[in-house]
């Protein structure tokens, strides 16, 4: 069988972001650093980290060999029925330490998803524990995204991808507009635009009745929904409307945690400690899946640890021994090598050195970006309040790849997240490259325009 044959049966071949390439060019072989080659052999920079996983960068050998000794002591065993294994208590105390304030309980999933569902399923249970059982409700963003399975497409707030479920919509989970500065530039400063989101925010909770309310969840930066990164403030407004409406607050930081923001966890931008911290991806920087779900300890507190009473089921998979012993390997990489000071430091070089140079042409709207995480929003230069034509924006991810760059390029967001082991130098190539293909995109606007009134 060829491998175009191979490759044709996986599922991925059903929507094409890149459709002028064939399978092949697509398929990836080797990873090092922030580098990754293709069955073809070219090197490409990987400025999207995978999918802003591979925090540490490929090829860690200290990875590989934790996997290696964990596979061949122990490969499983669960942590449930009260086993557990030492890994996973390991790393459950690492989390409890590098996490803000008393996050201090971990149940661990496998997918980003599994570990929204999971902290949904405690926030439902620590209500029930409080003899508060009509508080089930869960309020999201919209534009926020919280993972693939059903439950958290329930919390979706992004249309393309809940609206095929609509039909098995459960009532009472409604989503608030979050904060989106570029596009809310007309209500005001980023201070009026924080205090209109949050008054909404507060309001939909007491349309629905805060006493049937058990959570807000929301992404300190919205990722998936465009990289919107709410200004400072946000995060201590939704902290108070949580307290002051007695709900708990869910921080997804599956891709913001683990230094992608340039602090360990993004909540710690605003000193924000949510009760419960969703997080997956960076947490073994994608070598092994692993996710979780930690709870501050006025939670977990509630359920008695003699307890033999059913509360939140965990998966099989829950703080599998090789995911966990990869996540600590990899967690040690950050410490020794100051990856979460490297974000702060790279981020702004590159959001700096992009801004300078693109910053003002007429098809950007906006360069922002927190630590490694970054965003081009892309405008209609006619029309400034609408965003640019989506197959122009994503034309870019084709732009870059024939520079040897892998951006993201969708809606109207190119997004950049590379792993946060990347250097001056490779930062500086990699804004030359992006910036090379975001001044391509802007001729060929202009061009065509040129065109058109000349006609
Ligand atoms: C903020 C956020 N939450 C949850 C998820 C879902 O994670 P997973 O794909 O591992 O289920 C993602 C995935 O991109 C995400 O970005």
């Amino acid at each position: 069988m060829t491998d175009a044959e191979m490759i044709n049966h996986l599922w991925t071949h059903k929507t094409q972001d890149h459709p002028h390439l064939p399978d092949e060019a697509m398929l990836f072989e080797r990873g090092e650093g922030i580098y990754v080659w293709n069955k073809e052999g070219r090197r490409f920079i990987d400025a999207f980290a995978g999918l802003a996983v591979v925090n540490v960068g490929h090829g860690r050998p200290e990875i590989a060999e934790a996997v290696r000794a964990q596979t061949s002591t122990l490969a499983y065993y669960p942590t449930t029925r009260q086993f557990s294994n030492r890994p996973a208590a390991e790393l459950a105390a690492k989390l409890a330490q590098i996490t803000p304030g008393d996050l201090k309980y971990s149940l661990f999933a496998v997918s980003g998803s599994e570990a929204n569902e999971r902290s949904i399923q405690i926030a439902r249970h620590y209500w029930l524990k409080k003899g508060r059982p009509k508080k089930y409700k869960v309020i999201a963003l919209q534009r926020g995204y919280h993972g693939a399975t059903i439950g958290t497409l329930e919390v979706c707030g992004i249309p393309e991808l809940f609206q095929p479920y609509e039909p098995l919509a459960w009532p009472g989970f409604v989503k608030s507009p979050a904060p989106y500065p570029l596009r809310d530039r007309a209500q005001g400063s980023d201070e009026q635009i924080v205090r209109r989101c949050a008054d909404m925010l507060a309001d939909a909770v007491r349309k629905e009745d805060p006493e049937t309310v058990a959570a807000i969840i929301l992404e300190p930066c919205l990722s998936s929904g465009g990289i919107i990164i709410p200004p400072l403030g946000w995060l201590e407004r939704v902290r108070d409307i949580c307290d002051e409406l007695e709900v708990l607050m869910i921080a997804d930081e599956v891709i913001t945690g683990f230094g992608r923001t340039g602090k360990w966890f993004a909540v710690e931008h605003e000193s924000v400690v949510p009760d419960l911290l969703s997080v997956a991806k960076g947490i073994t920087s994608g070598y092994i899946p692993l996710s979780a779900s930690i709870a501050h300890s006025r939670i977990a507190d509630v359920f008695a640890g003699d307890s033999t009473e059913e509360n939140v089921h965990p998966n099989t998979y829950c703080g599998h021994p090789v995911a966990c012993a990869a996540a600590l390997a990899n967690i040690g990489i950050m410490e020794r090598e100051g990856l979460i000071e490297n974000s702060a430091r790279m981020g702004e070089r590159l959001q700096r050195a992009i801004e300078a140079r693109v910053g003002g042409l007429p098809i950007v709207g906006e360069v922002r970006g927190r630590g490694l995480l970054m965003a081009v929003d892309f405008v209609d230069p006619q029309n400034k309040d609408q965003p640019l034509a989506r197959d122009l924006v994503g034309s870019l991810n084709m732009r870059g790849w024939k520079r040897g760059v892998i951006p993201f390029a969708r809606g109207s967001v190119l997004r950049l997240a590379p792993p946060l082991c990347i250097d001056s130098a490779q930062v500086d190539e990699l804004a030359s490259v992006i910036c090379e293909t975001i001044e391509e995109l802007q001729d060929e606007v202009s061009r065509t325009r040129k065109d058109r009134v000349a006609v």
